[in-house]
């Protein structure tokens, strides 16, 4: 039988996201991409989640870990960057995922520059967790746990 201790989260960053930290600290924060993975893990792991996590400046390379993920991992929280922006082929790998999807940006896009007010990638996920900073992390993780839990 399968449970939640057995149920893996996949956390996708697209790309840019390895600078985090160093790029533009002002609007992103100077927190490392391995410091938010590591307090994504640690609420994955407090919710019976085992974290997975995929970093890639390459869009084909994140459609495949999205591809890869189905019928296997139970949900997947993505930050796809500047491909949020444009990056249908994300669009349509995400909506070919069965399980919850949350996007997750550090910064506020709806904030900030015109290019940046549409999402491609919102019209397949659950829902969208943006502006809070790294805090974001864990509460994407909440948003996820929760809605495998309902
Ligand atoms: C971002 C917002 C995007 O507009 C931008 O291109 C990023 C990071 C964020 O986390 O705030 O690279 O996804």
């Amino acid at each position: 039988m399968s449970t939640m201790s057995d149920q893996l989260l996949l956390l996708l960053s697209g790309p840019n996201l390895n600078l985090l930290g160093e790029r533009q600290p002002d609007v992103y924060g100077t927190q490392s991409l391995d410091d938010h993975v590591e307090s994504a893990r640690v609420a994955a792991s407090a919710r019976g989640l085992t974290l997975e996590h995929v970093q890639s400046n390459h869009e084909g390379v994140l459609v495949d870990a999205i591809h890869a993920a189905r019928g296997r991992c139970a949900g997947i929280v993505v930050n796809p960057g500047a491909f949020t922006h444009y990056a249908w082929a994300i669009h349509d790998a995400l909506a070919a995922f069965e399980g919850p999807v949350v996007e997750l940006h550090l910064s506020n896009p709806a904030a900030r520059e015109p290019w940046r007010h549409t999402s491609v990638v919102a019209p397949v996920a659950s829902g969208t967790i943006a502006g809070f900073g790294g805090a974001g992390y864990p509460m994407a993780v909440e948003a996820v746990a929760d809605l495998l839990e309902a």
